[in-house]
């Protein structure tokens, strides 16, 4: 084992142990100024974004939606033991949240017609409300995972390297329409053909791995979790790691553990500019699974605080080169790297990459008041 894995091996065996924090009134205290500055950075991000909502693009309405979901369910499950502070600051912000959703809502609707009638469900009002409670990856199954990791880089090294993930927006959001009833079907027909691309594949990386995880949420957060449930018992995965829970959990378990290693693996490279956006992408989406305590590390916290924008944005790096191809809002798919992406305002701020941005704040936000119960 090459020593930088056995860092990763280390890293990712830590996220799955439970950390026994002392009680103590200057940790909490410091508990609460951290969770403030994320509190900070997630107001100035939506701000920024209620101030180019003509600009945004349909991604962008995901992250507000999250925010609007995510802190209702925290508020409903924790309000009671919350500081008063606390409550007043998380409702502010998820109701500002909502109302900037709702007007980007309306601008997608008016700039991407198309687009909209195949995707627009997935920015309805309160279309991501539904709580995923936290849950903790075992350390028999890092173990497992770091296994199939060191599998995969062997295979990587003898040559098959690919370049791309294969992932397919267009295909991927078209798997998502069924959820809602595509073509006049009844919601939560499933094809055969979406359900083994999106979640029987096995092996996938980066966009489509996580997509992965977003067509589950999507399906579950869309009512189809009955049929998602008998799908995933009729037509079970080839690959199952975890052995423990329902067949969604462990589905979600699989992904999230594989993303997990991945997602430690571009701190262990000192989060390369290229991989940012993928790296929020992946703390959004699996703390939303309830994986909160592995993706709210402190350390990856503090990193994508530091990506913030004076003005509240998440944009393009020094030097960084976003293609092209994602400005054109035309184009539906092709998108070889990254979902679609629009330029809001000046400054070089992205939509999808501030949507991101806000899902990891979210999570993060999540992970620090969680830990802020258990003293
Ligand atoms: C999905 O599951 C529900 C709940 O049992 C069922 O009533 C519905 O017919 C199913 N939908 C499809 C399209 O199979």
């Amino acid at each position: 084992m090459s020593s930088k894995f056995q860092r990763l091996a280390i890293a990712v065996a830590c996220c799955c142990l439970l950390a026994a924090p002392a009680a103590s009134a200057g940790r909490r205290r410091a508990g609460e100024a951290a969770l403030i500055d994320t509190l900070d950075a997630l107001d100035r991000a939506v701000a920024f974004m209620g101030g180019h909502s003509e600009t945004a693009n349909l991604d962008g309405g995901i992250g507000l939606r999250t925010v609007e979901g995510q802190f209702g369910a925290l508020l409903s499950n924790y309000w009671s033991r919350l500081p008063l502070w606390l409550v007043a600051r998380l409702k502010s912000i998820q109701q500002r949240a909502s109302l900037v959703a709702k007007e980007t809502a309306k601008a997608v609707q008016k700039n991407t017609p198309v687009y909209y009638a195949n995707a627009g469900q997935l920015i309805a009002d309160h279309s991501w409300d539904i709580f995923f409670p936290s849950r903790r990856l075992s350390l028999r199954f890092a173990a497992a995972l770091l296994e199939e990791a060191a599998a995969t880089r062997e295979a990587a090294a003898s040559g098959d390297n690919q370049e791309e993930d294969g992932f397919d927006e267009k295909f991927s959001d078209d798997c998502i329409h069924e959820f809602y009833g595509k073509y006049g079907q009844p919601p939560c027909t499933i094809s055969h053909r979406c359900w083994d691309a999106m979640v029987r594949s096995e092996g996938r990386r980066d966009y489509y791995l996580t997509h992965q995880v977003f067509y589950l949420l999507s399906g579950i957060n869309a009512n189809c979790l009955y049929n998602l449930t008998e799908l995933a018992q009729s037509r079970p995965a080839s690959v199952d790691l975890s052995g423990d829970g329902s067949p969604l959990q462990r589905l979600l378990d699989k992904f999230c553990g594989r993303i997990l290693v991945a997602a430690a693996e571009q701190e262990a490279a000192g989060f390369p500019v290229i991989n940012r956006d993928l790296f929020m992408e992946q703390i959004g989406l699996c703390s939303a699974s309830g994986y909160v305590a592995e993706f709210g590390q402190p350390s990856w916290r503090r990193a994508v605080l530091s990506w913030q924008q004076a003005n509240g944005c998440y944009g393009a790096f020094p030097n960084e080169l976003v293609a092209r191809e994602n400005f054109n809002p035309a184009r539906y798919g092709n998108y070889r790297r990254k979902r679609s992406e629009a330029l809001m305002g000046s400054g070089g701020c992205l939509s999808h990459r501030t949507s991101v941005a806000l899902d990891a704040l979210v999570g993060f936000t999540r992970q620090q008041v969680e830990h802020l119960l258990r003293r």
